[in-house]
């Protein structure tokens, strides 16, 4: 029978098998499947594991802390953390075009999680084998990638841990036979923090793709602000679980005029994009109570320096989609 202690079980003595005395790198987004797979596989083998995190600078408020101290506190994962940040900005100057962007962004992931890798053989002692990739793939992707569902697609999704062909190494996926919830479930038995476990959608090029307009370091931290206070007061609120994710985008080439005390002010608006969905390819724009859209609006005019207005996305998937880009 179907138990979270089971699959554990289960899954510890099968990667034990199949991974025996060599070594095994994973790459680590914050998102909860990768998280969950790389702790199944520390519980498994140990210190025969070493998770890559690339800090790309995309990320939102806090959500690299929380996989640098707080996964690394919960697992005794060895973590090497790669700080490519500068690295991404200069391959992201001057670029506006979505999937231009999210090409480049792509494109660099691989290249700086190969270098880690790299780096991961080059210090491992004489005779070490790193011969495994672990990778948080669900069931569902394995039916959608076996099964051809023959969907369009639409934007080049890229996943963070998603990964080339050309590798040498085998692969080690744990999560191959679980959903989304039986997942969560597995983290939160396996005592990863609940914003890992809990963490709604967030897309691998990050906020990378929720600003409309170029990508620049201190239009990130103004996006990260804002979208800081709406996440915080959509958990204040009660809402994470009614709602199935919440893109807040910075529309960094559209300016408004406002008035702000006695000056008139000319700065950006924030986009504020609560969705409902099953499973995200269609959703539909969630009926959030207008006392905290007023809140989040009141907050984030009053504590993010350039922005003046705060608007909400209506728009049902389709015909938009759920990120803006
Ligand atoms: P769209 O915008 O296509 O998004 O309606 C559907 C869902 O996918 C997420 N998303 C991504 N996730 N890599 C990801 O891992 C990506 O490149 C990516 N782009 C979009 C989005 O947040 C939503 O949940």
């Amino acid at each position: 029978d179907w138990t979270t202690g089971n699959v554990i079980e289960e899954q510890v003595a099968l990667i034990r098998e199949q991974v025996g005395t060599k070594r095994a790198i994973c790459g680590l987004s914050g998102g909860v499947d990768s998280a969950v797979a790389a702790a199944l596989v520390q519980k498994a083998i140990g210190s025969q594991l070493t998770c890559v995190y690339v800090d790309h600078g995309l990320m939102r408020k806090g959500e690299t802390e929380q996989v640098e101290k707080d996964f690394v506190a919960a697992t005794g994962v060895q973590l090497k953390v790669v700080d490519a940040q500068e690295r991404f900005l200069d391959a992201l100057k001057g670029v506006s075009d979505p999937e231009e962007k999210r090409k480049i962004i792509g494109r660099e992931f691989i290249r700086v999680f190969e270098q880690a890798q790299a780096d991961i053989i080059a210090e491992a002692a004489e005779g070490e084998d790193v011969a495994f990739l672990v990778q948080g793939t669900l069931y569902p992707d394995v039916v959608e990638s076996g099964g051809g569902t023959g969907t369009a697609n639409i934007k080049s999704h890229h996943n963070v841990g998603g990964l080339p062909e050309d590798l040498e190494f085998e692969l080690v996926e744990p999560l191959r036979k679980l959903f989304k919830d039986e997942v969560r479930m597995v983290g939160q038995e396996l005592g990863l923090p609940d914003e890992i476990v809990q963490r709604q959608p967030f897309p691998g090029p990050g906020l990378g793709i929720r600003i409309v307009g170029e990508v620049t370091k201190d239009r990130l931290d103004l996006l990260r602000d804002a979208d800081a206070i709406a996440r915080e007061e959509l958990t204040a609120a009660g809402l994470d679980r009614d709602i199935w994710q919440c893109p807040v985008v910075l529309l960094a080439d559209v300016r408004s005029v406002g008035v702000q005390g006695d000056g008139r002010t000319y700065g950006h608006p924030i986009v504020l994009r609560p969705v409902s969905s099953e499973d995200a390819m269609t959703a539909d724009w969630s009926r959030l109570p207008y006392d905290v859209l007023a809140k989040i609006s009141t907050r984030i005019t009053n504590e993010v320096a350039d922005v003046n207005r705060v608007v909400l996305d209506v728009t049902s998937k389709p015909p938009g989609t759920i990120e803006w880009e």
